[in-house]
């Protein structure tokens, strides 16, 4: 019998941002966060487990993987041969729809995906929270592309306590991230070698202190809808976090002259025209501008207008991960 599943997981923007963990092994963070998942930007991921082969393979967008995301692919692979009873190895198949390690997240959609494929491919039902919990193991970021619409991601001391889940459904308030994509190059130094370095900057601990006041306020701001609220927060969750990699040992550097062009248009847009808009970054150049359904229009015109270097995606909340119809597969 053919031990074959795909399921489809989509990428993530942080609101509140995870950065520096409390255990690297186990992937715990420092901080519980808070995102959106993205409606447009997903990766889709077939498991077949099979008794002849004699390793993992794996394949994404068509290519087999590089040693280094194959190891840490087989890894994962590991832990769940381990929560699932089975010795059999695994042949992946991954498709991006969008451009990989372009601070695009495509890990947190990638172990979601993988996650739940692998475990459905085998006729497991673990519960969301577990799920979640468990591709939190394969990247921090994929514990919040398990559930729908906004998630938050509680920080604990426990494998089994550090998971998430939806705080609010995607509609609740639609959002949308139009993406000012600076670069597609590949980053050069990764979010879990990042994550390593979080705690050799003096503004860490106080970062980290603090993130509880943060995450409250943007709650607040997304209960009530209340765009300068969120607004605030959100900006100054991200600076924070740009903060501790630029003084860090070694200092990381993610912004470039664009997305300071872009961050500092963004503001003024939202002061000065009063545009619904707002900035956050993750471990790369490209700026996500968060803004309300009503202006996304606005924001693609303007961002467009500002530089012809930009290349512009569009994404609302969106779903959770979730296992596709046999006749959807894709090979
Ligand atoms: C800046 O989840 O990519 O995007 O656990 O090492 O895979 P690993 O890190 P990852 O870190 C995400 C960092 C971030 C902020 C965020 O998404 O919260």
């Amino acid at each position: 019998m053919s031990q074959t599943a795909t399921a489809r997981a989509h990428s993530n923007i942080a609101f509140i941002k995870y950065w520096g963990s409390s255990d690297h092994q186990l992937r715990l963070p420092a901080n519980a966060s808070l995102s959106m998942n993205l409606d447009r930007l997903h990766t889709t991921t077939t498991v077949q487990w099979s008794a002849d082969c004699a390793s993992d393979s794996v394949n994404i967008n068509g290519r087999p993987a590089n040693d280094l995301a194959r190891r840490r692919v087989s890894r994962h692979l590991q832990l769940l041969r381990g929560r699932f009873g089975t010795n059999k190895f695994a042949q992946v198949q991954s498709q991006n729809n969008f451009p990989m390690g372009a601070g695009l997240a495509s890990s947190a959609s990638a172990f979601a995906a993988l996650t739940l494929a692998a475990a459905a491919a085998l006729g497991e039902r673990p519960s969301e929270r577990e799920l979640s919990a468990l591709a939190r193991r394969g990247s921090g970021s994929a514990a919040r592309s398990i559930p729908f619409g906004y998630v938050e991601w509680f920080a604990a001391d426990s494998h089994e306590q550090s998971y998430a889940e939806t705080f609010v459904d995607a509609d609740y308030w639609e959002l949308v991230d139009v993406i000012a994509v600076v670069s597609r190059a590949h980053k050069r130094v990764g979010s879990t070698a990042g994550h390593a370095t979080a705690d050799t900057s003096i503004l860490q601990k106080t970062r980290i202190e603090d993130a509880p006041r943060r995450l409250h306020e943007v709650k607040q701001a997304i209960i009530k809808r209340n765009f300068a609220r969120f607004a605030q927060a959100v900006e100054e969750d991200s600076n924070l976090m740009h903060a501790v990699m630029m003084t860090s040992r070694p200092a990381l550097f993610y912004w470039q002259p664009t997305s300071l062009a872009v961050m500092n248009a963004v503001r003024q847009w939202r002061e000065a025209d009063g545009i619904q808009v707002c900035s956050t970054l993750d471990a790369g150049p490209n700026v996500h501008c968060i803004c309300a359904k009503d202006d996304a229009e606005t924001v693609k015109t303007r961002l467009g207008e500002l530089s012809d270097a930009i290349e512009i995606i569009a994404a609302a909340a969106g779903p959770g991960a979730f296992v596709l119809d046999k006749d959807m597969r894709k090979p």
